[in-house]
């Protein structure tokens, strides 16, 4: 297993890749149960050319290449791939999504990102250029989330580490409530038809059992 630094712009730069691998990968299997195995709620018909943005893993890419077999899938990630193999279907390109867009206006059917927003300074700006990138009648699929908050409230500890959290964020230009932000940043582009957004309370991973210590918890800030 890798065990190469992740680049200091993401936010858990302070994870060896092969552990934000293996964190991602037991992510991907909650939000796929979540789904009941779908890829997406989205109602693809047989999209011929798909791009994931911040693709992890490379899991949600290789069940999007699986499934559509004809289709040309591009998964694009500023950090390694993981050394496994993906469908012939699948490329991947090492890039940092921040820059300069490699790729044609209008290039591709589907656009997937899953937890990259939470990353992305300026969300507002960043989908409006992604939106080009879309073909006509194109959908962009985005899965995020707002910060972290548990049903029965939280205790002073978490409110703690919350603050700090929101803190961290801020400085670094990010939002930490993104997920209800995505709705109003699609509409003012202008672009699409049909906006479809929905907000569930859902926990991705899971939480430590028993008694909680100082160990219980990790911080990379
Ligand atoms: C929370 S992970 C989600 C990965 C995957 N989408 C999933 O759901 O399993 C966020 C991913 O976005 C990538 N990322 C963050 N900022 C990026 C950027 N500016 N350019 C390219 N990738 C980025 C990170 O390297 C990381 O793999």
């Amino acid at each position: 297993m890798h065990q190469a630094e992740i680049g200091p712009s993401y936010m858990f730069s302070g994870n060896k890749l092969g552990e934000e691998w293996h964190r991602l990968t037991a992510q991907n299997e909650g939000f796929k149960n979540y789904l009941n195995g779908k890829l997406t709620l989205a109602p693809l018909e047989n999209p011929r050319s798909i791009i994931d943005m911040g693709a992890g893993t490379g899991a949600w890419a290789a069940d999007a290449a699986t499934i559509y077999p004809e289709a040309e899938v591009l998964a694009v990630d500023m950090s390694p791939f993981p050394d496994r193999n993906f469908p012939s279907n699948l490329k991947y390109q090492q890039f940092n999504l921040l820059d300069e867009f490699p790729w044609r206006n209008e290039s591709f059917d589907v656009i997937h990102m899953r937890f990259l927003m939470y990353h992305i300074p300026y969300g507002a700006k960043f989908i409006a250029r992604v939106v080009q990138l879309l073909k006509p009648g194109g959908f962009l699929i985005i899965e995020d989330s707002c910060l972290l908050r548990y049903p029965d409230g939280i205790g002073p500890a978490q409110q703690k580490q919350n603050e700090i959290s929101i803190a961290f964020l801020h400085s670094r230009g990010l939002d930490p409530y993104i997920g209800s932000h995505l709705e109003e940043f699609m509409q003012a582009t202008g672009a699409f038809e049909v906006i479809s957004a929905r907000m569930e309370p859902l926990c991705l991973n899971p939480l430590p059992t028993g008694k909680f210590t100082p160990s219980s918890f990790r911080c990379h800030l």
